[in-house]
């Protein structure tokens, strides 16, 4: 019997690709670039072991469409691209990529929140721009972090790697998830838990860790904003359709808070134009998870989910 076929929407790090390629054959999207959906409906036919991106959509129709399918690998931790459910009822087994991405993506928050806060980006163009004249007592002041509040949405992995990096910061820390933590938990995460609208209203600084759900789409809007404080800073590295992006641009431009970090977009790749003129945001291009190490680690973690499903056993990160 011939070996089974994976494909891969695009070229992934080596570490997951060896131990494929010895016992399944193979194939990579060979562009430099993401598939549109019909190039992925088309380069996916025949295949039984499906390894795909945050931007691929896995949905009923493709699914119903690839009766050859087995197994699904997303080579993210969020899985808001594929129905899971339809996958379930079609027989095809779905995984995610956890823990692997968990540290790099709370570093990215942090990286975000600090440089909103301290305005690195603007002080960088400042000096590359030839503008640095000398000290200045008024010159280029941001936020303070150290010892302030930090409330975080989605309250996760993701969300508590970030709470322990707060906690270095000695800052104050709240947290919003769908279902609580226990006293316990809280406790030794040094974290209380808030509503919503408490939490926006309490914080100095807010990140969103949280998957995109039914409950988290569209979280943050006019309203929202109006209840933060003014000098608050918004970080988001969890999914860009948790915020109204144009009503984040509204709030930015109206200094209705202070300041925002985003590493996901409403429509991403495309951007919201009014974004990019702003002085108070610092754009990442969807890295949260993006180093050397957990990159690598999620492409091995993809792997092992496939070659597992296939063979029917036990997977590391199913779904379903
Ligand atoms: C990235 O956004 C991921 O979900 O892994």
């Amino acid at each position: 019997m011939g070996k089974k076929r994976v494909f891969i929407t695009r070229e992934i790090p080596e570490s997951g690709l060896h131990s494929l390629r010895e016992e399944c054959d193979v194939k990579v999207n060979p562009h430099a670039r993401n598939l549109s959906q019909q190039e992925l409906m088309e380069m996916s036919k025949g295949a039984a072991g499906l390894i795909c991106l945050l931007s691929d959509k896995i949905d009923r129709e493709f699914i119903e469409s690839h009766p050859e399918l087995k197994v699904i690998a997303n080579y993210a931790v969020g899985y808001n691209n594929i129905d899971v459910q339809a996958a379930t009822e079609n027989n095809v087994k779905v995984a995610n990529g956890p823990g692997v991405l968990t540290e790099a993506t709370a570093d990215l928050t942090w990286s975000l929140l600090l440089a909103a806060a301290r305005r690195i980006v603007e002080s960088d163009n400042y000096v590359r721009q030839g503008k640095f004249s000398g000290w200045g007592p008024k010159l280029l002041r941001g936020h303070s972090v150290y010892g302030k509040t930090i409330g975080i949405i989605g309250f996760g992995h993701i969300g508590q790697a970030v709470g322990k990096r707060a906690r270095g910061f000695g800052m104050n820390i709240l947290y919003n998830k769908r279902n609580p933590l226990s006293a316990k938990q809280e406790s030794e995460l040094g974290a209380e838990f808030r509503e919503i609208p408490n939490l926006l209203q309490e914080a100095d600084f807010i990140t969103i860790n949280a998957p995109l759900n039914d409950g988290t789409y569209s979280l943050l809007g006019k309203a929202e904003f109006e209840l933060m404080k003014k000098t608050a800073v918004l970080v988001n590295t969890g999914r860009g359709k948790i915020i109204k992006e144009e009503e984040l641009v509204a709030a930015l431009q109206k200094k209705e808070i202070a300041a925002a970090g985003l590493d996901v977009y409403e429509n991403e790749p495309a951007i919201t134009p009014e974004l990019l003129k702003l002085d108070n945001v610092v754009l990442t291009p969807h890295t949260g998870s993006s180093t050397y190490q957990a990159r690598s680690e999620l492409a091995e973690l993809a792997a092992k989910n496939i070659l597992a499903g296939l063979k029917g056993e036990e997977m590391p990160s199913s779904l379903n």
